[in-house]
């Protein structure tokens, strides 16, 4: 066997031998032990390329290329897995044996669920769901709900009056509504009966802030309006409205009260939730909690929208959202609605 034959198969073990060890080393440290090992000035080729000058000098040509095709090949080896090792250093492998991170689950605010439930009372019975604008104007929040300027009723309400230009002229001072009533007087405006709607949404008032008050807050209003609704109607869906949000033994009792806006009007309250009508601190010893209010269609308001009150009639009620919801969870304090602390929202 010529001497160029044996160094042919020798450069072949030995570049299998270094190919293993480039993919085994598991740093840069190792690698550079590989480099030093194959390459280095005590390395098998740099040894055989410095005793070139003994080779008989037909030899040298080919002996010289297959050792230069070797460093080469090596080289490139090396700066390929030195990459992949930088590489793996600045992004750790993905241990995919370990738990997943759980991306926190958003949930719909306690309002928000408690508003869904009145609302979803309703629907069944074929009344739908209405918006109307938080920025209103004093005739739609009072005058054509027969609440005229000068009646001590308009105290009662209380209100934000903004200083915006109003958007019609001939509907009174902007202000932030004080209830949703005045979304009655919108849509029927511009619809004839029968109609029936829900109205869920925010209202307005300036009091002082305190476990049971908030500037702002949400109510559901409702109306239904046809040629023959009358106080039993009112009476039969608001019973079953509440026995589905507070359980089906809820006792329900209708109290005569004053509303501009409905006569005859009245207070809804269900037997207090948390003695049963025993009396106790919730209820102020009553035994009963004032949950709305209702009645029927007064005829001025009629008349405001342009309807025939001789041949219309129809019921409308309002409650507030939040009470609803303190009183089904037990809820001290209408602040911890705003407060956004997720130790208080995570348990809805
Ligand atoms: N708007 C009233 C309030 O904010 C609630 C109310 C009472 C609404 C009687 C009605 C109603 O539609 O008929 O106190």
């Amino acid at each position: 066997m010529s001497g160029a034959q044996e160094l042919d198969e020798h450069f072949i073990q030995l570049e299998q031998e270094a190919a293993h060890a480039t993919e085994a080393a598991l740093d840069l440290q190792q690698l550079d032990a590989v480099r030093v090992k194959y390459l280095g000035s005590k390395s098998d080729v740099v040894t055989t390329l410095k005793r070139m000058a003994e080779l008989p000098a037909d030899q040298r040509g080919p002996v010289g290329k297959r050792a230069n095709d070797f460093k080469r090949t090596l080289e490139t080896r090396l700066a390929e897995r030195r990459r992949a090792l930088a590489q793996s250093l600045r992004a750790p492998a993905i241990d995919v044996t370990l738990p997943g991170i759980v991306p926190p689950l958003g949930r719909l605010h306690p309002i928000t669920q408690t508003m869904d439930a009145i609302v979803g009372c309703f629907l069944p019975l074929g009344f739908e769901i209405v918006e109307g604008p938080e920025l209103e104007q004093a005739w739609y929040n009072f005058d054509a709900l027969n609440i005229p300027a000068e009646h001590p009723s308009r105290e009662a309400f209380d209100t934000f009056f903004v200083d915006v230009p109003a958007s019609d002229p001939t509907r009174g001072r902007p202000l932030l509504r004080s209830h949703t009533s005045p979304v009655q007087i919108r849509v029927m405006q511009h619809r004839k009966p029968p109609l029936r709607i829900v109205v869920p949404g925010k209202v307005f008032r300036p009091d002082p802030l305190d476990a049971s008050h908030s500037f702002m807050f949400h109510q559901v209003e409702g109306l239904m309006v046809d040629d023959r609704t009358n106080f039993a109607d009112l009476r039969g869906i608001l019973a079953q409205c509440l026995e589905q949000l507070f359980g089906p033994e809820t006792r329900v009792r209708f109290r005569p009260h004053f509303f501009p806006f409905t006569e005859p009007s009245a207070e809804v309250d269900i037997a207090c939730t948390a003695c049963g009508g025993r009396g106790c601190s919730t209820c102020g010893q009553k035994g009963w909690l004032e949950i709305m209010g209702c009645g029927m269609v007064h005829p001025h308001v009629f008349k405001a929208v342009g309807y025939d009150p001789a041949a219309v009639q129809g019921f409308a009620f309002g409650m507030g959202v939040e009470r609803i919801a303190m009183l089904k969870h037990g809820i001290k304090d209408i602040r911890l609605f705003f407060e956004n602390d997720l130790r208080f929202l995570e348990q809805f």
